[in-house]
This record gives C-alpha cells, structure tokens and sequence, in this order.
C-alpha cells in the first residue's frame, strides 16, 4: 500500500509505501532531507507531524493527536500524511550558502563596467547553476546587493561585471568597497532562469548592457559541456563602447561554428532602454533569422519593459511559454511596467 506525503511549507510530494521510510521515498525521487545518524539518535531529520498516522521504530502508531514530534528517517506511513520540516530541498534545487570570498581582481573594463574575480575558499565549491546569481553582504549595509554570475558553476573564481556609472550610488559604493578589501561575504544562489543540464534545444540570448554577464555564465557552461546546438547571442546597448566584451563574444563565434553573435546598438538617448523602439529592434534582430521559435529556449536580461516586449514578440512567433526565462518576471509583473 502506497501513501501520499506532503512537505510543508515548500509544498512537495511524493509517494511512500507503508514499508519504507518518508526518507527512502523522498530520496528514491531526488528530494534531499538534512540527515545524519539515520537511526534517531542526532535528530537532524525532526520534523512536525501535521496530518495524517505515521509508525515510529518501535511500531508504535502516532498521529498529530499523540505528537507532533517525528523523526523522518525511521517512520513509515499508514496513511496520507503531512509534516512540516525546514532544509528540505526538491529535485535539483541547490542549499543557499553564505560564505567568504577572497578579492583577486576589481578592473575596469571599459564605460564603468568593472570585471570582479572572487575566489571561494578552498575545499567543496559551492554550487549554482549557469545563470543564476548571488548577493555580496557588505559590512556597512544591511541589505544585499545582487550581481548576475558571469562565470560557469564548478571554478574556484566567480566572475561578476558591475555597472558603476557615476549616477549609481549603490554601485559605485559596493566597487570601492571590492577596490579596498580582501575579502567579501557572498550568498548565493538565487534565480530560476539557469540551466541545472544541458538542454536538447537551440538557444536564444537576448541581453541589455551587463546582462551580459548572465549569458557569458551559460554560454560558458552550454560551450564547456559539449553544447552544439544553434547558441546566439543579442546584445544591445547605447553605444558600441557599451559592449565591453567585443573581443572576447567576437573570439567565440571564431572558434565555435554553432555560436552566433549580433549586437545591436541604438545610438541615440531618445532611443535608449525604456523605447519600445529599441526593443522592437532586438525582437525584430531575433525574428529576422528565426521565422518559427517553437523548439527553442530564450534567456533574456535587461530592464522590465525590454524583458515583457521581447516575450509578447518572440510567443507569437511560436515560442513556447515554459521556455522563455528571466529573472525579471520573478520580481516585476506586467501590471508594474
Ligand atoms: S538522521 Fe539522525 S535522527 Fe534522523
């Protein structure tokens, strides 16, 4: 007989048979539980039994009404059940670690896009996925400052572009921070629009200014695993000496047949980031190329409008919803542009 759990409060489930553990069930579909001893002596694995009847070790039957207090690594289902428990990841979502990290380079590399290499400590890296992105924690502010990751997972180095034009303050206090320090703490991971594997699709990246450095971590990461389906790249910006990496996207699609790369630069300020104008443009430069989108995967970062437009433009030329991924529809809705 097979039961239904429900972890609470990220809302997983899964199937347990009454002869297994809630831990064996939940492993045997890539759910990561904290746990140690596995034989209730650390109690890492407590949890609160919320509904339903559980078998502790001892054979004992227990229900919210007799505990609220479980072990998951040694009780079996007798029916439906639900817990609460803390740490609990699902399938290929990673731990959020904050950690320490050496400085090794703060440079500018062109129109006040400073190039940052971190180094992790040394021992097991900490994980993330191509495109995601991370916070540094800087001593004299309470909130964290979030930076693309410009770099694949798996290196010592973390590579971030920062944009500290002399107007952005925040920017311009966390470079001098990096230009003064040893050492930074960072959090990370953040973001859904990534890469856990290489997808079986063609992909599209559309990027403003230095959301470049998200594209540069998957393009990294696609070109480093064997990746040769179509990879293309749009990047646009104000001026030309806005792309602060021609050389190195340029030294790509040299070397690597199935890289495309197009920029596209508006070079007038009444046609800068907020214009539909410019962002048609940039859907327009997709589209050119690419009639049906429907078997494609498109990462997109710039501002909200840009991000929204380029969804609207490329959905009706076939592309699917599912892949279209960018970080902004997590923190602005279309209500708010
Ligand atoms: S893992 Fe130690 S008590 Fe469950």
């Amino acid at each position: 007989m097979s039961y239904s759990i429900t972890l609470e409060p990220n809302g997983l489930q899964f199937e347990c048979s009454e002869s297994e553990t809630l831990i064996e069930a939940g492993q045997r579909v890539d759910i990561r539980f904290p746990v140690s001893c596995r034989n209730g002596v650390c109690h890492i694995c407590r949890a609160e039994l919320i509904q339903g009847r559980i078998e502790t070790r001892t054979g004992e039957l227990v229900s919210p009404n007799d505990t609220n207090e479980i072990y998951v690594c040694h009780v079996k289902p007798h029916t439906d059940v639900t817990i609460y428990m803390d740490g609990v990841l699902g399938p290929g979502e990673l731990p959020m670690n904050t950690f320490s990290c050496q400085i090794k380079q703060v440079s500018e590399m062109q129109a006040h896009v400073y190039k940052v290499v971190l180094e992790q400590p040394a021992g097991k890296l900490k994980e993330f996925y191509a495109g995601q992105y991370l916070a540094l924690l800087l001593p004299e502010r309470e909130d964290e400052t979030y930076f693309s990751i410009a770099s694949a997972p798996n290196q010592r180095e973390i590579e971030l572009h920062i944009q500290a034009d002399p107007h952005l303050e925040k920017a311009l206090e966390v470079v001098q921070f990096l230009q003064t320090s040893a050492s930074v703490q960072v959090k990370l991971p953040f973001g859904k629009a990534c890469l856990s594997s290489v997808p079986s699709e063609p992909v599209l990246l559309l990027a403003a200014g230095t959301g470049f450095a998200q594209m540069k971590s998957l393009i990294e990461y696609l070109l480093g695993n064997g990746f040769d389906k179509e990879l293309s790249l749009y990047w646009t910006a104000r001026k030309e000496s806005d792309l602060y990496a021609l050389d190195y996207v340029k030294d790509l699609e040299d070397r690597y047949e199935n890289v495309h790369i197009q920029t596209i630069v508006a070079d007038d300020d009444q046609v800068q980031s907020q214009s539909t104008q410019h962002h048609s443009l940039l859907a327009d430069a997709v589209l050119e190329g690419h009639g049906d989108l429907s078997r494609f995967k498109v990462f997109v970062a710039g501002s909200p409008r840009m991000v929204y437009s380029a969804m609207d433009a490329l959905e009706d030329a076939g592309l699917e919803h599912e892949n279209f991924y960018s970080d902004v529809l997590e923190y602005v809705s279309r209500d708010q542009i």
